[in-house]
């Protein structure tokens, strides 16, 4: 087995314990920041490190809210949480996503549930993306909703969470056949709103994309800060000191990337299910859960 396929397949594992350890936390009136800190440290005691901060959208958020430092919101009754965790081992990478439901909304979550196990069930070496895209999209319209056309699953690189091939929560046109060997993350959105995302003015999560030399002393202890993390992206409330105003200037001068919050632009309510699975000849192994 290779080293890629050997530490994905550990990291998969350590966030299947996770996964099953996380949902009985999320309850009304527990806070964001308890859970995303029992995620991350937990990812840690198990041996792999976080690939990138603990993601929880509510509601109508579909991705890439993080808590931050000192943050005081609450799990109200009636939400839909999104949960969405990676590890990773030497900068090998396992993603998986869940969605807790505090409400009755068991048919939302139902759908992207069965959307992920019905692509999982298609995967096979020389599978079309395409062809994947439309049995989500299909799965998730038999429960009468849609599914999010700008979120998709995608491919996973040593130290990049994202990468080619994308994997469409939709039926496209053209698509790229799988390899035998590839990891990949499939990752259907459902919601009963327009079926897009856009960003909301809301940002916690940045990656470090173009590394050189900064004047002031601030962005220097940042940088230095976060060299650790290589492109993975990072958390604010992990950074020791950082103001809105470097980080703001850091993306602007084009070292950091930033992930502002998406939210749902019908405001619809957003279910997720994501597994990271290895293509293989026949089907597909999934290293992050059953
Ligand atoms: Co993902």
């Amino acid at each position: 087995m290779s080293e890629a396929i050997e530490k994905t397949i550990r990291a998969g594992e350590i966030l299947a314990t996770v996964r099953v350890e996380v949902v009985s936390r999320v309850k009304p009136k527990i806070r964001l920041l308890e859970i995303a800190e029992f995620v991350e440290n937990r990812i840690v005691e198990l041996g792999a490190e976080p690939a990138f901060p603990c993601n929880i959208s509510i509601n109508s958020d579909a991705a890439h809210f993080t808590p931050k430092k000192d943050d005081n919101r609450v799990f109200n009754e009636g939400d839909v949480v999104k949960i969405d965790i990676g590890a990773h081992i030497d900068g090998y990478i396992a993603d998986t996503a869940l969605t807790v439901d505090l409400g009755e909304h068991e048919d939302l979550i139902k759908a992207s549930e069965d959307a992920l196990r019905n692509a999982i069930d298609n995967i096979h070496a020389g599978v079309d993306t395409a062809f994947l895209g439309g049995v989500i999209e299909s799965t998730i319209r038999e429960y009468g909703f849609k599914p999010i056309i700008n979120l998709t699953g995608h491919g996973l690189m040593p130290y990049l969470p994202h990468t080619p091939p994308t994997i469409y929560n939709f039926k496209t046109d053209r698509g790229t056949e799988l390899e035998e060997g590839a990891i990949i993350a499939i990752e259907p959105f459902a919601t009963d709103g327009a079926g897009k995302v856009v960003e909301r003015g809301e940002t916690e999560i940045y990656s470090l994309i173009n590394p050189k030399p900064v004047r002031m002393k601030m962005a220097r202890d940042i940088l230095k800060e976060v060299e650790k993390y290589k492109t993975l992206p990072f958390a604010r409330r992990w950074l020791t000191k950082a103001p809105t105003i470097i980080l703001s200037k850091l993306v602007r001068e084009g070292l950091f990337r930033e992930y502002p919050v998406l939210t749902e632009v019908g405001k619809g309510l957003v279910s997720q299910a994501e597994h990271t699975v290895i293509v293989e000849e026949d089907g597909a192994r999934i290293v992050t859960g059953k």
